[in-house]
């Protein structure tokens, strides 16, 4: 299994330790910038006698060499700054991400597409366009990330272990998120029975500021060490045919009501990409704002198409 990770910064090269230390296959990393790609394989090669583990990891500038790769994670981009939107890395990033999938169009065909680069739904629309691949072969990384904050700060709030809270982001994965406490369990109890409602719309404002929240601490960049994670877990899901249930930018077509737009959904994934978009069961409350949220995308998605 050959998966290429298209962006050697932060983000991509932490997802190429994660995926390469697993276990799932060949990994390529991938970077404009001259010598950056192959300094950081040459630098995760050294890393194999110590982490145990034979992986192969290989670096380069040469986008050619993504050919014939059967997942490719698209990282590259520019990162937010602070007090910086992900919709204002908009222009920059739809001229970094068309040159790339046009270069996956014409080497990698039969690839899995995993788009990371903000902003994240109108980015996954977008390369959707200009590749014209399936939707179930192209979708995004976004609302498993957003997913994952929500239950970090449930535990914390809680003072439980991560592992005992199940809950959902759906939505776009940005200002327009929408994670669902009427979705969220402890052990399988649900949420509301253990916080109030006041610290519960705490928990949601929390975990939509959480990566600009992030941003700002870091000063430069946006986070990268749960984003890397997520996008492994997404590989994993498809390189071990798992058939899990994943949060995912995903093209919907009349699923929740919502048509050729792309946006966060639960989505069963397995080795050939999404199997089926999960259609849960949203209050009217909850489908307004997810609605909401699909047409802030499909109108800044109008602008890069225009
Ligand atoms: P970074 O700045 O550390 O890395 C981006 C890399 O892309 C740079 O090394 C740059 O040289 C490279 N690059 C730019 N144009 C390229 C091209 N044409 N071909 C190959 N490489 C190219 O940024 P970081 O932190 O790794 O974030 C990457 C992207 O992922 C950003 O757009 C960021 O906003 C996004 N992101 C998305 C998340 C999500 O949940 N969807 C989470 C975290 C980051
Ligand atoms: C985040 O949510 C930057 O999209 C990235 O941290």
């Amino acid at each position: 299994m050959k998966i290429s990770i298209i962006g050697a910064g932060n983000v991509g090269s932490l997802a190429a330790m994660r995926i390469a230390a697993d276990g799932l296959g060949d990994v390529l990393l991938i970077d404009i910038v001259k010598g950056l790609a192959l300094g950081k394989a040459l630098d995760l090669e050294d890393a194999r006698p110590l982490l145990k583990s034979n992986y192969s990891i290989k670096g380069s500038d040469d986008i050619a060499q993504v050919a014939d790769s059967d997942i490719v994670v698209v990282t590259a981009g520019l990162a937010r700054k602070p007090g910086m939107t992900r919709e204002e890395l908009l222009l920059k990033n739809a001229q970094i991400l068309k040159d790339v999938c046009l270069k996956i169009k014409e080497l990698a065909q039969n690839a899995i597409v995993v788009i990371v680069t903000n902003p994240l739904d109108i980015m996954t629309f977008y390369a959707l366009k200009v590749t014209g691949f399936k939707p179930n072969k192209l979708f995004g990384m976004g609302i498993s990330l957003d997913t994952a904050r929500f239950i970090n700060l449930i535990a914390q709030e809680l003072h439980l272990p991560a592992t005992d809270i199940e809950a959902l982001v759906m939505g776009a994965h940005g200002e327009g998120m929408l994670p669902l406490p009427s979705f969220a369990k402890v052990k399988g109890v649900k949420l509301d029975e253990f916080i109030s409602d006041d610290k519960i719309k705490s928990l949601i404002n929390n975990t939509v500021n959480r990566g600009a929240q992030i941003v700002a601490n870091l000063g430069t960049g946006s986070a990268f060490f749960a984003p890397s994670a997520a996008i492994a877990a997404i590989v994993k899901t498809i390189v071990k045919d798992e058939k899990r249930t994943i949060g995912l930018c995903s093209y919907l077509n009349g699923q929740y009501g919502i048509k050729d737009t792309c946006i966060g959904v639960p989505c069963r994934l397995g080795k050939n990409g999404i199997e089926q978009i999960v259609e849960l069961d949203l209050s009217k409350e909850e489908l307004a704002v997810l609605t909401k949220s699909a047409a802030a995308v499909a109108q800044a998605t109008s602008q890069i198409l225009a």
